[in-house]
């Protein structure tokens, strides 16, 4: 992000932001689509022999999908609902994979009715009951077996998903039994894969390729026992930087990710696969959001903007801090906390962070919020959701 003749611009093409604030209703969430279509280019390049299926959940603007369907990626999605969204933007049921702890009977019928390339697979009750609901569908489903290598990686606690303690993925001590139910359903279920996703914004790598190596012992030794294992999906994870915009840098940790992942991969008979969300659409999105008041207390300044907690959850939920850069460059700045209009005081972006001079009614751009911004925004306190614009 930066000024250019005193205008905030989005992306690498450098699109100015005030713009679209002319009819400005209500906050609202800008998607460069060309910034996009960028980052599954370089993601794409580096991860060779890769399909990137996007996890819808980072981003299931139809736009964005219709963009990143347009550039040959899959759809790894967790409900029927992305399951919809995916088929409307374009996707076929080949290019999807549902993934997700929860699956009901409803959307497992669904989903095997549409045709669904790869269900990933989180728990031996889940095996049972795809087996017992393709059998009736007269189907053979085709599953991946989700394992949990319990591994840590260094990332927020909420969004670490490879422990024991997680409730994600299956424990390599369960696979007996897991092979046990694909005999007892060998008509109506078929294992294809492998996953894993060990959590997202990963910047470190050590765990990761721990759990690659740990894995990929357990592909071979299965791959024995299921003539139909050949995919192996290593999930999604890589990290972007919120405090900064240093685009080569997070290109450069990109080369270190798919290096690890294809040396220890590589040379497996198998197809790769993969599930981005975040690297691929995180630095690609804005909110913007308007100036209500500014508020002086005998301790501090506060910026209350229309746009809060319930636009953007990551600062409250994960205490994520998203930089706040004013649209219009402003000479003078102020130290001020930034915060929204939400009635919980956990409802603050930023604390005592340095603010270009804003008044009443001046727009601010909120960055880094292409990703699990709009996705996770609510209705709570019965404000709109926020609109969103593609340019
Ligand atoms: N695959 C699976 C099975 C996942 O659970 C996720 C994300 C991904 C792929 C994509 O991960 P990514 O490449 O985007 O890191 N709301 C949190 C992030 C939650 C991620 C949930 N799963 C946040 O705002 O940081």
């Amino acid at each position: 992000m930066e000024y250019i003749n005193n205008e905030l611009c989005l992306g690498p093409l450098k699109k100015s932001l005030s713009v679209l604030t002319t009819d400005y209703m209500r906050p609202t969430y800008v998607y460069d689509l060309d910034f996009i279509a960028q980052r599954y280019k370089a993601m794409s390049g580096a991860l060779k022999n890769t399909r990137l299926f996007y996890a819808v959940k980072a981003n299931p603007n139809a736009q964005v999908l219709q963009k990143l369907k347009s550039l040959g990626a899959g759809a790894d999605v967790v409900s029927l609902g992305e399951i919809k969204r995916a088929l409307e933007s374009g996707f076929q049921p080949q290019d999807i994979v549902y993934s997700g702890v929860g699956k009901t009977k409803h959307e497992i019928t669904e989903a095997l009715k549409l045709g669904i390339l790869q269900i990933n697979v989180e728990s031996l009750p889940e095996l049972e009951r795809i087996g017992a609901i393709a059998k009736s569908l007269n189907k053979k489903a085709a599953v991946a077996f989700r394992l949990n290598p319990d591994v840590s990686i260094q990332t927020h606690p909420y969004i670490a998903t490879g422990l024991k303690d997680n409730k994600f993925g299956m424990e390599l001590s369960s696979l007996p039994k897991l092979m046990a139910c694909l005999d007892k359903f060998s008509d109506s279920l078929e294992l294809v894969g492998v996953s894993l996703h060990l959590g997202s914004q990963m910047l470190e790598f050590s765990g990761y390729e721990e759990a690659l190596k740990k894995l990929k012992a357990v592909f071979i030794d299965l791959q024995k026992k299921a003539p139909g294992l050949r995919k192996f999906d290593f999930g999604g994870g890589l990290g972007i930087f919120y405090d900064r915009t240093d685009l080569e840098l997070e290109e450069s940790l990109l080369q270190d990710y798919a290096k690890i992942t294809l040396n220890v991969l590589g040379d497996l008979d198998c197809d790769l696969q993969s599930e981005p969300g975040r690297w691929l659409v995180g630095h690609c999105g804005v909110l913007i959001a308007q100036v209500q008041y500014i508020k002086t207390t005998s301790e501090k300044t506060f910026v209350v903007l229309d746009s809060g907690m319930n636009h953007l959850i990551r600062p409250s939920l994960y205490e994520a801090q998203h930089r706040i850069m004013t649209l219009k460059k402003q000479n003078e700045s102020h130290t001020v906390d930034i915060v929204g209009p939400i009635c919980e005081s956990s409802d603050v972006f930023l604390k005592s962070v340095s603010l270009g001079q804003v008044r009443e009614d001046d727009f601010v751009a909120i960055l880094d919020g292409g990703a699990y911004g709009y996705s996770m925004a609510s209705v709570y306190n019965l404000h709109e959701l926020p609109n969103e614009i593609c340019i």
